[in-house]
Order: structure tokens, then C-alpha cells, then sequence
């Protein structure tokens, strides 16, 4: 972390040889305090003062930290998570520069999108992940049911989709330590008011924006505060053992199943099949040319039909 702020005050020009020597004292928990008092407030567009007033969860969302640009808010998340914030807490920017999705793919997130990382100590191992990104995506799908966007669909493992076209993506990243989990962090990304024509050429085809298909803006805070009820609602399934109910809200929705896809598996595992289903753990069921199934753990799928 030391090593990122001297890049950065490098970059800026800033780095005397006295700055040098005052971040080389810093005491690393004290400057995530610093980060967290930063995180306090409003910022133009992301008013947690407004996202808190009416959310209505017991500790997702309860500690909200809002930025006005901040490189990822997943790298922000762990940083903060590695030094002790609370259960639940909730990263926010109004812009991400150096945004991640899947696959080491870079995310686009201009002014106007919901960029967010929610913040989970959680207690299971790592073959419950899959099934944590399944419900997130079930999480965002209701919260755009309940501000008025019909037909969001989730294409496996965790792209929500309207109409074909992808309008948020979903990172699950584990911070590890000895083995285990000690914190899960969840990044979305939603596509909320930006005009997509400033999009790198490549993406604009497949993607849209929520006002796109509502016809006028969305207001991102209430979005957000939706999405923390609604997330904290199925995580609460997830706890009790539901997953077989998050299922079929998954399979109600679903983008995938029924589908002929090209499978795109780790370890340059390509071939078509026909999906269909998903299985308990979060696995995509398909059935090969030769008839024979097969559980897709992690990849991607590219739908032929
Ligand atoms: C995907 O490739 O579909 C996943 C995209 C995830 C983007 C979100 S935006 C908030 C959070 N911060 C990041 O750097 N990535 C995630």
C-alpha cells in the first residue's frame, strides 16, 4: 500500500524527499482511518445521507463509504476489509479508473453507473462462492424489478441482461488468508445513466443502460439502497440453507437454460452444449454434442441461438 501512495504522489509530481519520509511512518491502520473519514458524507451524485434514511436492512449498508473516484472500488473494499471494517460495510464511487470485471477484463465506469463493493466476513469455504455471485445476481435482478425495469434476465455465472444487451456485471473476490476465507468481497456494476456511445466501440453493441430502457433517468440512490435490501435479504436465505429457493429465483430468470452455448472453461476448454440447468453449487448442467453431461464450475458461456 505504501509502495501505491508513493506512485501515485510520484505521479502527481508531489514526492519530496519529506513526503517520503512522512509515508514511510504512516501506520497503515491509521491510514485506512484516514480513508474511511474520507468515505464519510455525500458526494455530488452518491448521497448516502438519502441511501440510509429509508434502507431497511440490519447490516448491509449500515457503514457507508462514498468516494468521488476511486481506482476500484473492489481493491478500495479489501484494503478497508484487511483493516477491520464492520460486516456489511459498503464501498461506493461515483467513478472507478482503474475498474476490474472477470476474466482480467478492464470495466468501464464513468459518472452515472452504480459502482459498489459490499464488504462480507463471512463463515463458509470457497465451494460456496458460485453460489454467493448466483444470489448476488438475483439481488440486483429484484432490485431492478422494484424500480420498474422489466424483463432483466442473468446469464450465468452473473451478467444481468435486458433484452439481450448486458447491464451489470458481477465481481466476487475472496480475501484469503492461511487457507481460509477471512473477508468475501462483492463488486457490481450497474449501467445506470451514462450515455454508452462514449463506450470503446466493441462494447456499445452488447450493452445497455437502465434509463435506456426506461425511458428517462434512474435515481442511483434509490437503486443502491434497493439492492443492499434486497441483498440482504437472499443473504439471509443463503444463511438459513435456502439455496434451493435462490435457485429458482435464479432458473425464474434465467438467460442460460435452454440455450446452445459455446462453454468457455479454464485451461482453454472450449466446446458447444446444449444447458441445461444449474445444479446445487452453483455449477452450470450441460449436455455435450456426444450426450454426455457436464457441470461448468467457472468460465464463461457465449450463446450461439
Ligand atoms: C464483469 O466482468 O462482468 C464484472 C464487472 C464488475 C464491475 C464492478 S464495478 C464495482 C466493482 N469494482 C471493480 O473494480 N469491479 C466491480
Amino acid at each position: 500500500m505504501k509502495n501505491e501512495i508513493i506512485k501515485l504522489l510520484k505521479k502527481e509530481g508531489k514526492l519530496t524527499d519529506e513526503t517520503l519520509d512522512e509515508i514511510m511512518d504512516i501506520n497503515i491502520h491509521d491510514f485506512a482511518n484516514i480513508v474511511q473519514e474520507i468515505g464519510q458524507g455525500d458526494t455530488e451524485y452518491i448521497k448516502a445521507s438519502e441511501i440510509s434514511k429509508e434502507l431497511n436492512t440490519k447490516y448491509i449498508g449500515k457503514n457507508l463509504y462514498v468516494y468521488n473516484e476511486v481506482s476500484s472500488t473492489n481493491t478500495l473494499a479489501k484494503f478497508l476489509a484487511m483493516n477491520d471494517v464492520e460486516n456489511g460495510s459498503v464501498v461506493i464511487s461515483e467513478k472507478q479508473t482503474g475498474a476490474r470485471g472477470r476474466s482480467g477484463k478492464a470495466w468501464e465506469s464513468p459518472i452515472g453507473g452504480v459502482w459498489l463493493s459490499v464488504i462480507l466476513h463471512p463463515h463458509v469455504d470457497y465451494s460456496k462462492l458460485p453460489l454467493i455471485t448466483l444470489a448476488t445476481g438475483v439481488a440486483v435482478a429484484k432490485a431492478l424489478e422494484r424500480i420498474g425495469v422489466k424483463d432483466a434476465e442473468i446469464k450465468w455465472p452473473n451478467d444481468i441482461m435486458i433484452h439481450d444487451k448486458k447491464v451489470c456485471g458481477i465481481l466476487t473476490e475472496a480475501v484469503t488468508q492461511f487457507n481460509t476465507i477471512e473477508n468475501i468481497i462483492i463488486g457490481v456494476g450497474i449501467d445506470v445513466n451514462m450515455d454508452i456511445t462514449n463506450f470503446p466501440d466493441e462494447l456499445q453493441a452488447g450493452t445497455t443502460t437502465i434509463a435506456d430502457e426506461l425511458g428517462e433517468k434512474a435515481d442511483e440512490n434509490t437503486l443502491i439502497r434497493v439492492f443492499l435490501e434486497e441483498f440482504e435479504k437472499i443473504g439471509e436465505v443463503f444463511l438459513e440453507d435456502g439455496i434451493e429457493d435462490i435457485l429458482k429465483e435464479w432458473r425464474k430468470r434465467s438467460y442460460t437454460i435452454g440455450k446452445i452455448v459455446e462453454v468457455r472453461a479454464p485451461f482453454n476448454k472450449y466446446y458447444d452444449a446444449y444447458v441445461v440447468g444449474i445444479g446445487k453449487e452453483g455449477a452450470l448442467i450441460v449436455e455435450k454434442i456426444d450426450g454426455t453431461l457436464e457441470k461448468v464450475i467457472s468460465g464463461e458461456c457465449i450463446i450461439k441461438n
